[in-house]
């Protein structure tokens, strides 16, 4: 199949789009013709074997990369209920070790309570650009953050993949929201229906004078301790990059009135219905700026790497 092939850790140009092997379908698992797929700073940590890519997806090279797809269901195996030839899916693929596969690539081997159904008036590239960084938010906010209606969060980050959906699903969750950005992408936040946006350059955590239920670290630039402060009593401070000072910080958090958690995202059929759902009432918008097609793959990377992007962009696999 044709797929864009990593032969080895290294730069974003050393990409190359070529044939590779293509996953078998197993009992279990459901084979998806992959027609879109999204970019994410974990492909950047993939390519690159630093910031803990290798942790991300199996070191099996040559090997083709990318986590996030939506497409339609070609064959499922023997002992597969509830999904059938011809369904269109989407959702992302598990970060793994032992991973060794893509989603820049035509086909894909799942299992299928891991991917969602996408509705048929929702595009593949929306679809796709949904999966990881919605169900980091959802299952951020939700689950790690425990945030109810009517409560208070901040999102740390709302411009990039992650923030600009916790932004949305936050107040899909009846919460009050207010986030942080960049001078030059508080427009796009506002654009998402973020009233209060903060320059987090000129106004850093420290000098903020106000309290939330719950802290979202999208952009995993904070630490619990310059959060805790900014936390009302029972309130949770979730990032997305586990470190020994986060899990010190949970340790010390369990003396104390204000929780401290991570997120490691997965791909669950439930939450990625969830996600399809708000996008077919118009509550969450797909954040999706661009379109790639594949043979573009480096375009798309190279701009998430350059900080540049508003929301998501994504990728066309089918030419
Ligand atoms: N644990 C998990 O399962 C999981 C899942 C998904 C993602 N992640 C990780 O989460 C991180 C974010 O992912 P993403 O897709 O949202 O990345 P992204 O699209 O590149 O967005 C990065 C965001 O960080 C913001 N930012 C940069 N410097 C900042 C600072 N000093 N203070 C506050 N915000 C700052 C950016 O704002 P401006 O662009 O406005 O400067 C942007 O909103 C990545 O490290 C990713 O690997 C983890």
């Amino acid at each position: 199949m044709r797929a864009a092939i990593l032969d080895g850790y290294g730069a974003i140009e050393s990409l190359r789009i070529g044939e590779i092997e293509p996953p078998k379908v197993a009992d279990r698992t459901i084979l998806v013709r992959v027609c879109a797929a999204s970019v994410n700073p974990a492909d950047l940590k993939v390519i690159s074997g630093k910031d803990g890519g290798g942790f991300l997806h199996a070191k099996n090279f040559p090997t083709a990369i990318g986590f996030d797809f939506s497409g339609v269901v070609e064959q499922v195996g023997a002992n597969v209920q509830g999904r059938a030839v011809g369904d269109e899916v989407f959702g992302h693929l598990a970060y793994s070790p032992s991973s060794k596969q893509g989603s820049f690539a035509e086909l894909v081997a799942v299992k299928p309570d891991a991917v969602g159904i996408k509705p048929p008036g929702v595009r593949h590239e929306d679809a796709a650009a949904a999966a990881t960084v919605g169900c980091t938010a959802l299952q951020g906010l939700r689950d790690r953050g425990r945030l109810k209606s009517g409560q208070r969060v901040f999102v740390n980050g709302a411009s990039g993949g992650v923030g600009s959906y916790a932004v949305q699903i936050a107040a899909a969750l009846g919460a009050d929201v207010t986030g942080s950005a960049s001078a030059a992408k508080a427009s796009f936040v506002h654009s998402l229906g973020v009233e209060r946006v903060i320059d987090y350059r000129e106004t850093p955590l420290s000098s903020l004078n106000e309290t939330f239920d719950v802290f979202f670290d999208a952009a995993s630039m904070s630490s619990f301790g310059e959060a805790k402060r900014l936390l009302n009593r029972g309130g949770a401070y979730v990032t997305l990059l586990p470190s020994a000072s986060v899990f010190g910080a949970m340790v010390l958090s369990l003396f104390s009135s204000k929780r401290c958690g991570f997120v490691t995202v997965r791909s669950r059929a439930a939450d990625l219905d969830q996600l399809a759902s708000w996008v077919v009432s118009g509550a969450l918008n797909t954040s999706v700026e661009e379109i790639f097609p594949l043979s573009d793959i480096h375009t798309a990377l190279s701009a998430l790497d350059s900080g540049r992007v508003r929301g998501k962009l994504a990728v066309r696999i089918e030419e």
